[in-house]
């Protein structure tokens, strides 16, 4: 429930103006929210000069106040720091810190979603890696196989990846620390569930960008959510039933690879009308 203390209400209307479903209204010469129609977006909250709002639905203390110099970032900083992000594919031999791993959530969690939805969830693989990392290799190799013995011109696209993903295996099963060409030896994964996929998408791209904040690196493994594609064994050990609902999986770890300078890219296709 949001709720608006009257006695600190000063009726200044802010939160009326700002509630994107118009639930808020004056009653009584102070504002009053009708929580049927609430989508809990909090702009109320965040809006009140004079800390009126509340709700028991969030926990409150995690509420913190503007700061000019702890809440901005520079836009060519950020933009710079958009264009050094690399794809992280060499990993250290070391552990991800808990407290790294809940930033990384915080990041997805406060995400914009649609409707206020927070349709997005979590499932950090740590212990049980190995596992996953068996099972994962083995789906891509029956997957191949599969590919490979019913080729047709609409999977012929698929043969390059078919063969790779069979020979990867072969190659894993021979030595498996030093062939890991699906997880690079990464000691975490974090795959981000959602039946939304705009809002999974971009839960995982902030959720990226605290990743190198943290000085960590990652790379978002499109073959895992292959291999997890309809896979029960998987889909089992993520505790998932749905494989659709799987947007994305951080491979995460301390880089092993420094870069030196941002990539160039193709010119933006933009139009201007
Ligand atoms: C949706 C998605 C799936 C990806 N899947 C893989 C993957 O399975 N394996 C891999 O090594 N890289 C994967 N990548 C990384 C891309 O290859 C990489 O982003 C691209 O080559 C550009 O390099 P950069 O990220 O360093 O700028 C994926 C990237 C995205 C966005």
């Amino acid at each position: 429930m949001f709720e608006v203390n009257k006695n600190k209400c000063i009726a200044c209307k802010q939160c009326i103006k700002d509630c994107p479903v118009g639930v808020i209204s004056l009653k009584e010469g102070k504002a009053d929210i009708n929580n049927d129609g609430c989508i809990k977006c909090s702009h109320c909250i965040a809006i009140c000069p004079v800390e009126a709002v509340s709700t028991d639905d969030y926990n409150m203390d995690e509420v913190i106040h503007y700061d000019k110099d702890t809440f901005t970032v520079d836009a060519d900083n950020l933009l710079n720091f958009i264009k050094f992000r690399r794809s992280v594919r060499k990993f250290k031999n070391k552990e991800v810190e808990k407290e790294k791993i809940s930033k990384i959530i915080d990041a997805g969690r406060f995400t914009q979603t649609s409707t206020n939805s927070q349709d997005v969830s979590y499932v950090v693989v740590r212990e049980k890696l190995g596992e996953l990392r068996d099972l994962a290799y083995e789906s891509l190799k029956d997957k191949g196989e599969a590919i490979l013995a019913n080729l047709t011109p609409e999977t012929e696209y698929l043969k390059r990846y078919a063969n790779m993903w069979v020979s990867s295996y072969n190659k894993y099963k021979e030595d498996s620390a030093n062939n890991d060409r699906l997880f690079f030896n990464a000691p975490l994964a974090i795959f981000v569930i959602s039946p939304t996929p705009i809002n999974g998408g971009l839960a995982s791209s902030n959720m990226e960008l605290m990743v190198d904040a943290l000085g960590l690196g990652t790379f978002f493994s499109g073959f895992l959510l292959r291999a997890a594609q309809g896979n029960k064994k998987i889909l089992d050990l993520l505790g998932l039933e749905d494989s659709n609902q799987i947007i994305s999986c951080l491979v995460i770890g301390y880089p092993d690879v420094k870069y030196q300078r941002t990539v160039p890219r193709k010119d933006a296709n933009i139009t201007w009308i």
